[in-house]
């Protein structure tokens, strides 16, 4: 018995022998070739069904969409872009699939919008496209434990439910085990929290960042991955409400460390997803260059996925602070009448993302680091620089996506941590565990998180979040 990419590497050592496929029907041409894939690969191999050798019966139970189990003979393949093929001797037909059935419309052969297949969401594994996504995702997420792990880093795991809103945005989902019809008030009228199973307040976690601190400042070099949610606007191409990130922490590290760390870490990643998913990226990399085509020149990408994929690999990342940026962009003229649909309102101002993605794409055209943020606009973690005005953050920003990660060195003296939190009205009761790491052998640290779903985007081309992630949690969709 043989997966379908197993077989086919073997390839012509499998010839005469008798071998065991199952796997779902893509096609079944001329009543006599089955194209057949079990999803361990974007190929299919070709079954040839000999009719006078079956029954009529099983025949007609062969259509796209359903599952068999084939026995049969591994010969060669006259057929283009194929070495082998398989002579059935047995088919099973394990499940039969209607053609008529709406609910099965996208599994037929045929384009399907994007939009169609994300209301399929439970269906879409099972087309080329969302194969080749999910099985970049895996080899991403694969590579970035084996980075991490080959890199001296211990993987912790932070709560999922918090009791704190580590970025401060106010963009958390709460959680509580109160009846929600019925909830329990104090005298003055507030929602009674001591009653509720954890005794306060709490919700989903926005960011592990906190949590991971305090490990960093045990075990030295951390990491997380989990899931992580917000209910900030997530209507756009970019955002989810629930998305994956990875936040490595590490003490004895300052900015520029932590700067090299995140070039390399990408540029690891993105060449081990480039070397062990050569078929998936392929494919993905012809529809996207195909896309490409159909777009105004104003926006179209100037390389091919698979060249903006090694750009990143051979360019170093510019680094630039932000008011470096800022000047920049006062003096950019970025379309025909010179301006951004945001303007630049100048030093202190958040950058959108159409200014990030002038920066890489117009540009410098590489990815870029920004740092030093003014210090209003950043969380209230980051350490301040001598100029008093300036924290040191970091934004890593790519080509197609604008920012794909955030990070910083963390305050590490104390005084100056307490006068941030009251600045920014964080009660330090609340955080007296996060402070406790600052008065306790307190060290320089810093780490940063990448958004797991910006990264499958940038590899696999795909433009836009809610086709890079299983089951994708944005306003007003929770179906699945
Ligand atoms: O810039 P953010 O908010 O940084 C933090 O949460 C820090 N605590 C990270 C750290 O220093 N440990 O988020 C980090 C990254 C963003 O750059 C983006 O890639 C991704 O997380 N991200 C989202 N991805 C999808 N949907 C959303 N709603 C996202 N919000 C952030
Ligand atoms: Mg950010």
């Amino acid at each position: 018995s043989y997966g379908i990419k197993a077989l086919l590497e073997r390839g012509k050592d499998l010839l005469q022998q008798e071998v065991v496929v199952n796997g779902w029907v893509r096609s079944f041409r001329s009543n006599r070739f089955v194209a057949l894939n079990d999803g361990s690969t974007i190929n299919n191999v070709q079954v040839v069904v000999d009719f006078e050798n079956f029954d009529e019966s099983i025949i007609k139970q062969i259509s796209t969409a359903a599952s068999l189990s084939v026995t049969g003979v591994v010969v060669e393949s006259e057929g283009a872009g194929q070495e082998i093929e398989i002579i059935a001797k047995e088919i099973k037909v394990l499940g039969i699939a209607p053609s008529d059935d709406v609910q099965g419309t996208i599994l037929q052969p045929k384009q399907h919008s994007l939009e169609t297949l994300r209301e399929q969401a439970h269906l879409r594994f099972r087309t080329n496209l969302f194969g080749a996504i999910f099985r970049v995702r895996n080899s991403l997420m694969f590579a970035i434990h084996k980075y991490f792990n080959e890199n001296g880093f211990v993987y912790v795991n932070t709560p999922i439910i918090t009791g704190s809103d580590a970025e401060g945005a106010g963009e958390m989902f709460h959680v509580t085990n109160l009846d929600v019809n019925n909830l329990p008030r104090t005298e003055d009228g507030e929602v009674d929290y001591t009653q509720d199973f954890f005794g306060k307040s709490t919700n989903l976690t926005v960011s592990g960042q906190l949590e991971g601190e305090t490990a960093a400042m045990g075990l030295g070099k951390v990491y997380t991955f989990g899931p992580t949610f917000r209910a900030e606007n997530s209507n756009t191409s970019r955002h989810l409400a629930e998305f994956w990130m990875i936040e490595p922490e590490i003490a004895f590290f300052d900015l520029d460390q932590n700067m090299d760390l995140a070039e390399d870490f990408m540029k690891y990643v993105i060449s081990y997803a480039m070397e062990n998913c050569k078929d998936d990226l392929a494919f993905l990399a012809q529809r996207y260059d195909k896309e490409q085509q159909g777009k105004p020149a104003a926006e179209r990408s100037e390389l091919g996925l698979i060249e903006r994929l090694e750009y990143v690999l051979n360019n170093e990342f510019v680094r630039l602070s932000y008011t470096e940026a800022v000047e920049i962009l006062k003096e950019s003229k970025p379309n025909k009448k010179g301006k951004f649909k945001y303007p630049i309102e100048g030093w202190g101002a958040d950058l959108q993302s159409e200014h990030e993605r002038y920066l890489v794409e117009k540009h410098f055209k590489t990815p870029v680091i920004l740092f030093d943020y003014p210090a209003e606009i950043k969380a209230f973690y980051m350490r301040m620089n001598e100029d008093g005005k300036t924290v040191r953050a970091m934004d890593v920003l790519f080509p197609g996506i604008g920012e794909i990660i955030g990070g910083s060195q963390r305050e590490e003296r104390l005084e100056v941590l307490d006068e941030k939190m009251e600045k920014f009205g964080i009660d330090p009761e609340e955080l007296w565990w996060y402070r406790d790491t600052r008065r306790f052998g307190t060290v320089p640290h810093s780490g940063f998180g990448l958004g797991l779903e910006r990264l499958v985007l940038f590899v696999t081309g795909m433009g836009n979040i809610r086709d890079v992630i299983p089951f994708p949690r944005t306003p007003n969709n929770a179906e699945f």
